[in-house]
């Protein structure tokens, strides 16, 4: 079967490999180790439909980036992740979803790439600096679908991969 290659973006430290390594294996990394490259594959049915998904799990931090165009080409579908505890996470989202939107030649407005937009870490209520309603608007001005997870507590984790692989079927 021809794998889906979905790519998870992301500023450092948002939670990108742990919610992909909850996703894959069903556990919660609670140790940061910044990532360089990661890929994983998890076969499943979506909506009764059986798929391969091959997951880039890339790096948020900066000296590690140089190869975001590549996956950006590569890449069917894109989880664009930021922390509900940090606000510039999400404003670091807009500059990534342009990159993607150029590198995939989009120059039609009405044309979407599959993206799902993450506000992740709502486990941490005390320090939340994003309202819902705050991703829920960029959401609805990249029309993409919106979610808030917790890969620590496994919300809407799975949710997060099955809504971006129905974005890529629907492409
Ligand atoms: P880079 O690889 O550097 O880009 O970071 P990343 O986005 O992959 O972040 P990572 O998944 O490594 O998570 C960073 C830290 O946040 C780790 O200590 C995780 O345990 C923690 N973390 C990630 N997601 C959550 C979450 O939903 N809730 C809580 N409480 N902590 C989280
Ligand atoms: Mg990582």
């Amino acid at each position: 079967m021809h794998p889906i290659q979905l790519v998870v973006f992301g500023s450092g430290g948002v939670g990108k490999s742990a919610l992909t390594i909850q996703f894959v294996q069903g556990l919660f990394i609670e140790f940061y180790d910044p990532t360089i490259e990661d890929c994983f594959r998890r076969a499943l049915q979506v909506d009764g439909q059986p798929c391969l998904l091959e997951i880039i799990d890339t790096a948020g931090t900066e000296q590690f980036t140089a190869l975001y165009d590549m996956y950006m080409k590569r890449g069917e579908g894109f989880l664009l992740v930021y922390s509900v505890t940090s606000k510039g996470s999400l404003e670091d989202l807009e500059e990534r979803r342009e990159q993607i939107l150029h590198i995939k030649g989009s120059t039609d407005p009405a044309a979407t790439v599959p993206i799902v937009l993450i506000g992740n870490k709502t486990d941490i209520i005390h320090e939340r600096e994003v309202s819902t309603d705050e991703g829920r608007r960029l959401a609805a001005e990249w029309r993409c679908p919106f979610l808030e997870t917790s890969a620590k507590t496994a919300e809407n984790v799975d949710e997060a991969f099955f809504s971006l692989v129905r974005e890529v079927r629907l492409a």
